[in-house]
């Protein structure tokens, strides 16, 4: 098996290699001068990893060119984080089940797909493959211990991600627990007040996505009022948009880290062990 990225899942991509002592091939990305995308993969075998986070239209485009790219081999497609899953229903009449258009784009030319902490499972039903989701709770989870914090409460911003949350909090054998939000707007949500008894205690807010950090930093408001010793977030995807790092950092939260997914610079954790297992055990099937 060789692997190939697209432009920004180079460094999970690298790490996935490494796991699973694998090649990685060189692949050029450039533009034709009308602004379409153009890549060039080099030598490929008869099995291809091809890993590739939609964190854009760019990178849409990009992973449908890899495949193509790959299509004298078997391919399997690693999209850590796929953009769109959130518009996973038709929520108004006329909308489009974006996260069903991308996944239907995707599954042509692949044999299987894995992704990372999907934002809902039911998008997996919408792609052509076998699809599998990965988790990195105990990633994120290890993370968390590594911050050496006293009895820390790890709490989910809303009822979606209790899940997630009870996995990363059994790492450690920490406490948890979850708000209610209520979505206003694209940047701006309520929650519902609730006592929740962080007095004192050093909380750690995790979550599937933080994406303009409306969601982290009504929290965080929240839980400072309520007498909260210190206040951390920890998220898997970590698309931080419109200033969401400041904006959480400003709104008191002392460290914001997320995963690799999604590089950026607070990508402290790293989701390439998950996937290399994931892989390892479905080639063993
Ligand atoms: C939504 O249910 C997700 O789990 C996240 O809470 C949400 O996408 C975060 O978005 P934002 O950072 O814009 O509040």
């Amino acid at each position: 098996m060789r692997i190939i990225s697209t432009e920004r899942s180079q460094v999970l991509a690298a790490r996935i290699a490494e796991k699973l002592g694998a090649p990685l091939v060189e692949t050029k990305f450039t533009r034709f001068p009308d602004g379409e995308m153009y890549l060039k993969c080099g030598e490929l075998d008869d099995e291809t990893l091809i890993v590739s986070s939609v964190v854009d239209n760019d990178m849409l485009v990009q992973t449908l060119l890899a495949i193509d790219a790959a299509d004298q081999s078997r391919n399997t497609l690693v999209v850590p984080y796929l953009g769109y899953s959130r518009q996973d229903r038709r929520f108004f009449p006329g909308e489009p089940i974006s996260a069903r258009a991308v996944a239907r784009a995707l599954s042509t030319g692949i044999e299987r797909a894995f992704v990372v902490n999907i934002h809902d499972r039911s998008v997996l039903d919408h792609f052509g493959v076998p699809t599998r989701d990965v988790t990195i709770a105990p990633a994120v989870g290890g993370y968390i211990g590594d911050l050496r914090l006293k009895n820390p409460l790890v709490l989910a911003p809303d009822e979606g991600a209790t899940d997630f949350a009870a996995d990363v909090a059994a790492v450690g054998g920490w406490d948890c627990d979850h708000l209610v939000k209520t979505r206003l707007s694209g940047e701006e949500v309520r929650i519902a007040p609730k006592t929740v008894d962080t007095a004192g205690r050093d909380v750690v807010i995790v979550d599937d996505i933080i994406s303009t950090g409306g969601t982290l930093a009504t929290a965080a408001c929240m839980l400072r009022e309520q007498g909260a010793a210190s206040i951390h977030a920890a998220c898997v995807h970590g698309v931080l948009t419109s200033g969401a790092y400041i904006r959480l950092r400003a709104a008191g939260v002392a460290s914001v880290v997320s995963s690799d997914t999604y590089e950026n610079a607070s990508s402290f954790i790293s989701a390439a062990n998950a996937i290399a297992t994931a892989i390892r055990e479905d080639d063993h099937r």
